[in-house]
């Protein structure tokens, strides 16, 4: 006789096969895994409890009462990460594809409600055909619910989506509110409306991926901040950005201790800013020269280059990074640049965690384009961030600070803490040679005069020395010890505490 033990054995197993063993083949004929096995890549071994495996959908439209899988194509529950707890959810696309109904998306919001009640971040990982066609508004209603709890759960606790298979129409909107998201290239896309559709209205012919794949979203749109080879090598790299990350807000991130010494002298950042102003250096070198162990977990790396951002560890704490790239654009500030870093820096006030700042920008990028696409609203957004943020601040000019874009980067007139310069700053309103044009426009036509003032105007201007005797920075530091001096500087803020004006929320310009 069959005990009651053998029968909860048999029902696990018959949820734990999903859509059935051919729809299985098939994920894996894709080069994908199944929602469970990605869960097992994810977490640490062991560690998942499932919650709902036994909940199925209650449609009976469209022949649905005969089709019942346990779980209803959605695997959800908790488990830990490097011992950490987080709640997940793994959509299984060999449940009606994945799609959304109003079960899958209940056993979602449950376990958000969990997350957000714990303090534990949440990781959703997404491979869906959208809403379940066959319950209609249910579903949409669904989305719904869980796009309100995005919301809820914003800036309360960490929210990563991972795109491992296609995510269309509304269910787009629910990872777009998240804080991450990571992508699986040429398995994965996202897109509000599909190939086809584009066709009918706009009638431009453009693949799935080039409409909403990870290279898209990567480099042209910054919808995802990361994309990678596989499902197992994105899901490492889920693990590795969850250790940077604190549980809730008001948490700290947890710490790694260190065997990089704290005082740890670099002599290549004392020769790495070139001889002459208009030549490029490589900003990520001097960011991994910092970091504990040289290590620099970069965020949209393919998107607006002129503008760095990140996480490293100084003394084992985890910091925001956000650098201007000589090797793009000069490392002007633009629409994408602007955009880029005020989420992040957004992100990071979010969670208390401290953000350095390296500086080498000329200005904010002139042109039609950038006047005509809003240039001055959305450089607004990096210098709201900036000075709404209240984690300790710690910034390092490394070369020029010029103009607007000296305020907006970090600068100590919007409340940074600790401001430093290397002796080959320049903290000017603009560069010495646009600044001659414009002071002596009668002389131009002399150019010995015009080389004398370019001359005059750079040995007042371009040093650190004008910004530091007004105290608009703390300290000239030798490159070699930068490392020190920002570790030093942030453990003297460890215990920051800012009380700003009361309000019910900012107006950021978006
Ligand atoms: N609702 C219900 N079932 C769905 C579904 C949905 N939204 N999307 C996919 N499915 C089912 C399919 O019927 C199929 O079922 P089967 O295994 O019983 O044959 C299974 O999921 C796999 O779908 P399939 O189309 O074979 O996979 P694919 O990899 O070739 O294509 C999609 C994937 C997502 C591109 C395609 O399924 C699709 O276009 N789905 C509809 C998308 C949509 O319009 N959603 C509603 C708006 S948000």
């Amino acid at each position: 006789m069959q005990t009651t033990i053998d029968q909860l054995e048999q029902k696990r197993d018959q949820a734990r096969l999903g859509g059935g063993q051919k729809r299985i083949d098939t994920q894996h004929g894709k080069g994908k895994l199944t929602a469970r096995e990605r869960l097992d890549v994810l977490l640490d071994p062991g560690s998942f409890e499932e919650y709902d495996m036994f909940v199925t959908h209650r449609a009976t439209d469209f022949g649905m009462a005969g089709q019942i899988y346990p779980g209803d194509g959605v695997v959800t529950g908790w488990g830990t990460i490097e011992g950490r707890l987080v709640y997940v959810f793994s959509q299984d696309f060999t449940v009606f594809g994945g799609s959304l109904s109003e079960t899958h998306a209940k056993k979602i919001c449950k376990i958000m409600d969990l997350a957000m009640q714990n303090g534990a971040p949440m990781i959703g990982l997404n491979d869906s055909g959208g809403a379940r066609i066959q319950e209609g508004v249910a579903s949409l209603g669904g989305y719904a619910d869980v796009f309100w709890r995005n919301v809820q759960a914003s800036g309360a606790i960490p929210q990563i989506s991972v795109i491992m298979g296609p995510c269309a129409g509304g269910a787009v909107y629910s990872p777009a509110m998240t804080d991450f998201i990571y992508m699986v290239e040429d398995t994965s896309y996202m897109f509000v409306t599909g190939p086809d559709v584009v066709k009918t209205v706009t009638n431009e012919t453009v693949t799935q991926e080039e409409l909403g794949g990870a290279s898209t979203h990567t480099k042209i749109s910054s919808v995802a901040d990361a994309a990678f080879a596989n499902d197992i090598e994105t899901l490492l790299e889920v693990r590795r950005l969850f250790a940077y990350l604190p549980l809730a807000a008001g948490q700290k991130p947890p710490r790694l201790i260190t065997h990089d010494p704290l005082d740890r002298r670099n002599d290549k950042l004392d020769t790495i800013i070139p001889a002459s102003a208009n030549t490029p250096y490589d900003m990520r070198e001097v960011i991994e020269t910092v970091a504990d162990e040289g290590e620099f977990l970069e965020l949209q790396k393919n998107h607006a280059g002129n503008i760095l951002i990140g996480f490293i560890r100084l003394d084992g704490h985890t910091v925001g990074v956000v650098a201007n790239q000589p090797l793009v654009l000069a490392g002007c500030l633009d629409i994408n640049a602007s955009k880029k870093a005020a989420r992040f820096i957004r992100f990071c006030d979010s969670f208390e965690i401290p953000i350095l700042t390296f500086v080498d920008v000329p200005g904010f990028l002139p042109g039609v384009a950038q006047e005509y696409g809003g240039i001055i609203k959305h450089g607004a957004k990096l210098l709201f961030a900036y000075s709404e943020a209240t984690v300790p601040l710690v910034t390092v000019i490394t070369r020029k600070a010029y103009g607007g874009a000296y305020d907006v980067m970090a600068s100590k007139h919007i409340k940074a803490d600790v401001n430093y310069a290397w002796p080959s700053a320049e903290i000017a309103v603009m560069g010495a040679k646009g600044a001659t044009e414009i002071l002596y426009r009668s002389e131009l036509g002399d150019r010995e005069k015009i080389a004398q003032r370019t001359a005059d105007y750079e040995a007042r201007f371009a040093n650190p020395f004008v910004a530091a005797e007004r105290g608009f920075i703390d300290d000239v530091i030798m490159p070699h010890g930068t490392r020190r001096r920002v570790i030093r500087a942030f453990s003297t803020l460890r215990h920051k505490s800012v009380q700003g004006p009361k309000k019910k929320h900012d107006n950021i310009p978006l």
